[in-house]
């Protein structure tokens, strides 16, 4: 496949297509010819087996091949698509030289299948894995989880949509097969080899990594020649921190129908709606209302954060975007439409819920935390009993946005800033929720399909590879064995570091020798731990930006310095 930026078509078609409807057309609707910019490409569906993780060259804008990493050695990678009952299965070849671990985001998935990083897979080595699909009819994706490099992986390409399909919703009037179409949204920054840039200064950890040019299924600049007539949208947002307030270039109001965990209750009409990094949302919109020949963009309308602007020429956080120009040109209709009812969701009730528990979200620019904690690979920060409905209540202390993530379960949101949610990304099942600067938004939960360890984390990726995630324990009765090695990691605070940081020692440290390895396995610092401290201060000031692993005795964590 060969896509080009600002590559224009001037067919006779085209141009015929471009005077013949002039009166039609406001002017505002349209900023390019029609034609100019990428067809959308749609990936391939599979329903499982063999999936090769790998480094791959791809034409994505002209000019230079773009490195990029995939899966089955295409890009966009294959929407995984199964039935509701079905059972799953994967085989995951690692074919990089580092970890990687695969997440089916929104799936009830057993603990060890889910894509906890502890559960890494080494290059050349397979995992099996194997799941009942129990969830819902909805739009869910998977990607990368590796420890420290979700961020960088998922931005490379790991990232693909995971649909599923049950009676319910096949039985819906609603558009299908070329009207049903999978949106995966990403910002990407390339340098003028046509490469990925990757490279988060400490500003960048803060607001997480921005792009300036979005991708929609890998394909940047894109279009899509629609008929006048009804289609889905399955849209899933996954850019690292980017988020989006969709709407359309001309204020037309459009359908949600679907967030996170499947269909809504009930259609909900808007001109605009909020998706933030990991959010799905399925959305209708009619175009039976624009003539043949005008054109129509689905964007990012402008809000405000507190966020400071990465450097030019990225768009800040919150700046105005176009996602995807549809181009009415195509005859047809979906004969589809949009039923008064679509679901029935049984409403959590606050009384019922056993416990609250306070996640407080902190960032600084070196660290963002959960209750003053960042990650620890096996430290279990929260038991959860199983089958027991409780509110988490997610308070944010920070100026920042996160997107809070809870594995294993769909909850429900109680309430944003006291308030029931009203917004359509707040309704329904929802196992992503946006949590804004200074606002506590309550969430009712419960596990009840799977025990074992799961995490919660913000899901702006810088922010979770650099500590704002946490794992719980479900415990079902006594039968679950304890996962806890506690005393294999080496606590290091803060972690990214720059200057200093500091291991929390035990009193059998004394004396000993503390080393730091650089990834060659050379070691570039050596310190023997004094008499009776409780911490060690350890200076890493004059160590290039990069991870490192600190070992004191038999544990060792591993550290990145940033500079
Ligand atoms: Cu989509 Cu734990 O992540
Ligand atoms: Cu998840
Ligand atoms: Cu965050």
């Amino acid at each position: 496949m060969v896509t080009r930026r600002n590559f224009i078509i001037t067919s006779a078609a085209a141009i015929a297509a471009l005077t013949l409807d002039k009166k039609n057309i406001l002017a505002a609707e349209r900023s390019k010819p029609l034609g100019a910019g990428n067809p959308l490409q749609i990936p391939t569906e599979i329903s499982g087996g063999q999936l090769t993780v790998g480094k791959t060259s791809i034409q994505i804008l002209s000019g230079n091949q773009t490195d990029i990493l995939s899966i089955n050695a295409v890009y966009p990678p294959p929407t995984i698509r199964v039935k509701k009952g079905d059972s799953f299965s994967a085989h995951i070849l690692n074919n990089l030289s580092d970890d990687v671990v695969i997440h089916w985001h929104g799936l009830h998935v057993p603990s060890a299948m889910d894509g906890h990083p502890m559960n890494a897979v080494k290059t050349g080595v397979t995992a099996d894995i194997n799941y009942s699909v129990i969830n819902r009819a909805g739009t869910y994706f998977y990607h990368s989880h590796t420890d420290m490099m979700t961020a960088e992986q998922v931005y490379r390409g790991l990232a693909g949509m995971f649909i599923i399909d049950d009676d319910e919703d096949k039985a819906l009037p609603l558009p299908r097969g070329e009207f049903e179409v999978p949106l995966m949204i990403s910002d990407k920054l390339f340098d003028s080899n046509n490469q990925l840039v990757y490279s988060p200064t400490m500003d960048d950890m803060l607001r997480g990594w921005l792009g300036d040019t979005i991708m929609v299924n890998g394909t940047p600049d894109p279009f899509l020649d629609v008929a006048p007539t009804l289609y889905r949208f399955r849209i899933v947002n996954a850019s690292n921190s980017r988020i989006y307030k969709i709407a359309l270039s001309d204020n037309s109001e459009f359908t949600v129908i679907s967030g996170d965990g499947g269909l809504l209750e009930a259609p909900v009409k808007t001109t605009s709606c909020f998706l933030a990094n990991a959010e799905r949302l399925d959305i209708l919109i009619d175009f039976s209302k624009y003539q043949q020949g005008s054109s129509i963009t689905l964007r990012s309308i402008s809000f405000s954060t507190s966020d400071a602007p990465p450097p030019a020429p990225i768009p800040a956080q919150g700046a105005a975007l176009d996602i995807l120009r549809f181009d009415v040109t195509k005859t047809g209709d979906s004969k589809a439409s949009i039923p008064a009812i679509l679901s029935s969701i049984v409403k959590y009730l606050p009384a019922d819920s056993k416990t609250t528990r306070t996640f407080g979200l902190t960032s600084s620019s070196v660290a963002h935390a959960i209750n003053g904690k960042t990650f620890v690979m096996d430290r279990i920060d929260t038991h959860v009993p199983f089958n027991t409905l409780e509110t988490w209540k997610f308070f944010n202390a920070s100026e920042h946005i996160h997107p809070m993530h809870v594995h294993a379960t769909q909850f429900q949101v109680l309430d944003r800033g006291g308030s029931a949610p009203t917004a359509p990304n707040d309704l329904g099942w929802k196992d992503t929720v946006m949590v804004n600067p200074f606002e506590t938004v309550n969430v009712l939960v419960k596990f009840d399909a799977y025990d074992g360890v799961y995490l919660v984390h913000c899901h702006n990726l810088e922010h979770e590879d650099h500590g704002m995630m946490s794992n719980f324990m479900v415990d079902n009765g006594g039968s679950v064995k304890d996962t806890q090695t506690a005393d294999t990691q080496l606590s290091v605070y803060p972690n990214p570091a720059s200057d200093k940081t500091t291991i929390t020692l035990l009193d059998t440290d004394r004396k000993k020798e503390l080393f730091l390895f650089d990834t060659s396995g050379k070691v570039v610092l050596k310190e023997i731990i004094p008499d009776g401290l409780q911490t060690f201060q350890l200076n890493v000031s004059s160590l290039a930006t990069g991870s490192y692993r600190v070992a004191l005795g038999d544990r060792s964590a591993i550290l990145t310095v940033i500079k």
